[in-house]
């Protein structure tokens, strides 16, 4: 009698120590998924919402839990969403910087948690390369060197200066600096293409429209060409060059870059002549990086998206085609 007795409470304790090992299981079993911080700068174009979105579908679609912080587009935000990534012990982290320098001590911190970082869009400026797995993006010297060819080609003929108004990206950016550089790049050897005034427009319409008015107020007819860094302060632009009485794409020649759906309407509409591609659709790639990293695969250092130049002509054709 004793005996069943003793075994019945063994029994107890058996089922209530599997129970416990269950619920443990269950537990490392839900510890398996992977979870990726993203710190996104904000909501400062169309090309941003639509990198967000590919972002957000891209995370879903691979079973990614995805922790999304909007940083309203200051580095500070980004620090504090990125520390508290390590916090919280994501996986890995991913952020398109909103500025080149100023990463070093958090990378560092993310390195020492031991979480590793993969960079999106836009590059840092760091010392030691080791604080980063891989970038992944657009090439943007090469986006400003083809707006710098297609200017070139299509002002053949023209006599006289070439007077070049340019409207830079966010001041201390990827893309403001090397779209910069790959335009004067080409334009470096062709004395009669000026670049007579340039201002940050910030990437948004608003800023865009400002510029453009000031520009134009301070030049009047002088301005041959406008060159945008992107498509939102370049239709922004357009807005301020009809308030002036000119015919944007006839009377000034405007050419910019990333190609939304934005722009491919302006250059239905007959008011923007060309747009470089930038593709904002970097949500796959991301996850598949996240992927082969939590599975111990080797990166590259550079993973590069691949882009075309759309001219006016062919906006009608693709704008049903276009994805963002
Ligand atoms: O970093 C990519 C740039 O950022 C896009 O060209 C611009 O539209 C965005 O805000």
């Amino acid at each position: 009698m004793k005996r069943s007795r003793g075994s019945a409470a063994a029994m107890v304790v058996l089922v209530g120590l599997v129970m416990i090992l269950a619920a443990l299981g269950c537990q490392s079993d839900k510890k398996k998924g992977i979870t990726l911080g993203f710190s996104q700068i904000g909501a400062e174009s169309e090309w941003r919402t639509a990198n967000t979105k590919s972002i957000e579908e891209a995370a879903k679609a691979a079973g990614i839990e995805l922790k999304f912080s909007d940083a309203q587009q200051k580095q500070e935000n980004q620090i504090k969403a990125i520390r508290s990534f390590i916090a919280q012990k994501v996986d890995v982290i991913a952020f398109s910087p909103v500025v080149e320098t100023g990463w070093e001590p958090v990378l560092r911190e993310a390195k020492a948690a031991k979480i590793p970082v993969i960079l999106t869009d836009r590059a840092v400026d760091t010392q030691d390369d080791s604080l980063w797995v891989t970038l992944i993006g657009s090439d943007f010297v090469e986006e400003g060197r083809r707006a710098g060819r297609w200017l070139v080609e299509k002002m053949k003929g023209h006599e006289g200066p070439v007077n070049i108004v340019e409207l830079q990206g966010t001041v201390g950016s990827a893309p403001a600096i090397d779209r910069k550089k790959g335009f004067e790049e080409i334009l470096k050897d062709k004395p009669n293409f000026k670049i007579i005034r340039s201002q940050t427009g910030d990437f948004t319409r608003a800023k865009g429209k400002e510029v453009m008015e000031a520009f134009l107020k301070a030049e009047g007819k002088n301005i041959n060409v406008l060159y945008a860094h992107n498509d939102d302060m370049a239709i922004g632009a357009i807005q301020a060059i009809e308030e002036a009485g000119l015919q944007p794409a006839k009377d000034i020649v405007i050419v910019s870059i990333d190609a939304v759906k934005g722009a491919f309407e302006a250059m239905k509409a007959g008011k923007l002549n060309v747009t470089v591609e930038c593709s904002p659709l970097l949500g796959p790639q991301l996850m598949t990086a996240v992927k082969d990293l939590m599975a111990g695969k080797a990166l590259p250092k550079r993973i590069v998206t691949e882009e075309g130049v759309f001219p006016m002509e062919t906006a009608a054709q693709e704008l049903p085609k276009r994805k963002y």
